[in-house]
């Protein structure tokens, strides 16, 4: 099954310089060909198109190919505690998301939000996301069925939670344990599903479960690893008083053996050097939260700084703590955070983070982020017209830097004109991704 696309098309293939550039390629009339749902060649519409004329074509002229974005640090069960008001984050926790995650303790009602979750994702251009189930392995059994039905590469994992918790959202060290052993003998590697060990944070489990959640990733090697650090000060003074041996907070999850290269800390906002340079030396990754280190007033994480102590970092929308599921979104925030921070993140500089970026942090970046050849072909069509507001901006702007800026800072869901999960169509927008083919 041979299907070629056309658009102008944009991908990063290497790391760019600060200023987004040397790495990339755009075609402003190009064609993607993909076969058997991987990408087979990329180049200039006309050109290949000359080599092959019975090619199909399905022509998305006017709009802009990108990479599907990805997504490395989301809540599935929290769709429904976004915008949920006046508190910080452990208030957060106790008053809105422990009593929403209950819910996820019937199965049907977790198959139900498993679906709104990923169309949720596609209608947004996401196709890969690290996900958080909840404490109950059958919320993370809807999802990998969900997910794999769809055939998207996904990672997710089930909450390991012992103690500072409500009972009917606690496990123990040895359940968490064969829950998580089992989930990840059926769905790791199961198609594109992939799988996360998933200690919540250092305060709601006990040394003995951070030591299970260790001896899962020794006795898997290739697992993630995805758990919270230092998103708010209250939160790192409990932890300190809960491991008063501990160094500092990371030091909590390294004495058990957490950190490594598929490791995702999500947020980091108030980590010292020592922590910095544990990152460093262990390939470990923070994950930048930026509308949930807002909304929550945990506080402005400086990426400039962890470039400089040479830490790995990815970018994430962290729903229900977060706002929106949109990686545009998410990197208009992120502008602005960085803003407050003294610095201004470049346009192309964001739309490589969401792509090869988050794919290289979540050590994938031969599958997806790129379309390099051979890779998985996931991809989001942008469409620069799609408000009155949009349009006159695009009419105004010249450069490919530019046009990205505007998409960046006006862009949602609105933007998103179709989704493709290995070469197949998962959103479409105007239902007339069939009647554009061959055209
Ligand atoms: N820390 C521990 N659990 C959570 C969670 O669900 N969301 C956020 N933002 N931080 C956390
Ligand atoms: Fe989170």
């Amino acid at each position: 099954m041979i299907q070629a696309y056309r658009a102008a098309l944009l991908h990063f293939h290497s790391d760019p310089d600060v200023d987004g550039e040397n790495a990339y390629t755009f075609l402003e009339d190009g064609l993607l060909v993909i076969e058997n749902g991987l990408v087979k060649a990329l180049g200039d519409a006309s050109t290949l198109l000359a080599a092959s004329p019975d090619l199909p074509v399905i022509d998305y002229s006017g709009h802009l190919i990108i990479p599907g974005l990805i997504d490395t640090h989301i809540h599935f069960p929290q769709v429904e505690v976004i915008a949920s008001h006046g508190e910080q984050l452990l208030d957060w926790l106790n008053n809105y998301t422990f009593p929403t995650e209950r819910k996820f303790a019937d199965p049907g009602y977790a198959a139900e939000m498993a679906t709104f979750f990923l169309d949720e994702l596609f209608r947004n251009g996401t196709t890969t996301a690290l996900v958080f189930g909840t404490v109950h392995a059958a919320s993370v059994e809807a999802f990998f069925t969900a997910s794999h039905g769809k055939n998207a590469r996904m990672i997710c994992g089930k909450v390991m939670m012992d103690r500072n918790a409500p009972d009917f959202l606690c496990d123990t060290a040895e359940s968490s344990y064969q829950d998580s052993k089992a989930l990840i003998e059926k769905w790791h590697h199961t198609g594109r599903q992939l799988y996360a060990v998933t200690p919540r944070f250092a305060i709601t489990s006990t040394p003995e479960q951070l030591a299970k959640a260790g001896q899962l990733c020794e006795e898997y090697p290739d697992v993630y690893l995805q758990t919270h650090i230092s998103e708010n000060k209250d939160e790192v003074a409990f932890v300190q008083s809960l491991f008063p041996e501990s160094k500092d907070y990371l030091d909590v999850y390294d004495q058990f053996g957490l950190l490594g290269p598929r490791s995702v800390f999500a947020h980091g906002v108030h980590l010292t050097p020592r922590e910095h340079a544990r990152f460093r030396e262990t390939g470990s990754s923070v994950s930048f939260c930026p509308t949930s280190n807002l909304f929550l007033g945990s506080g402005l994480l400086d990426i400039a700084k962890l470039e400089q102590e040479k830490v790995t970092y990815s970018v994430a929308t962290d729903v229900g703590g977060g706002t929106s599921f949109s990686m545009l979104h998410t990197l208009n925030e992120a502008y602005k955070v960085c803003q407050l921070n003294g610095h201004a993140l470049c346009p192309l500089k964001s739309l490589y983070l969401a792509t090869l970026g988050n794919a290289k942090s979540l050590q994938l970046e031969d599958k997806i982020g790129s379309f390099n050849l051979g890779n998985e072909a996931d991809f989001a069509v942008l469409d620069f017209n799609c408000t009155p507001l949009m349009r006159l901006k695009q009419s105004k702007s010249t450069t490919l830097k530019e046009k990205l800026f505007s998409m960046i800072i006006l862009g949602d869901d609105r933007a998103i004109k179709a989704t493709y999960v290995a070469g197949d169509c998962v959103h479409d927008r105007d239902g007339d991704a069939k009647n554009t083919k061959n055209k």
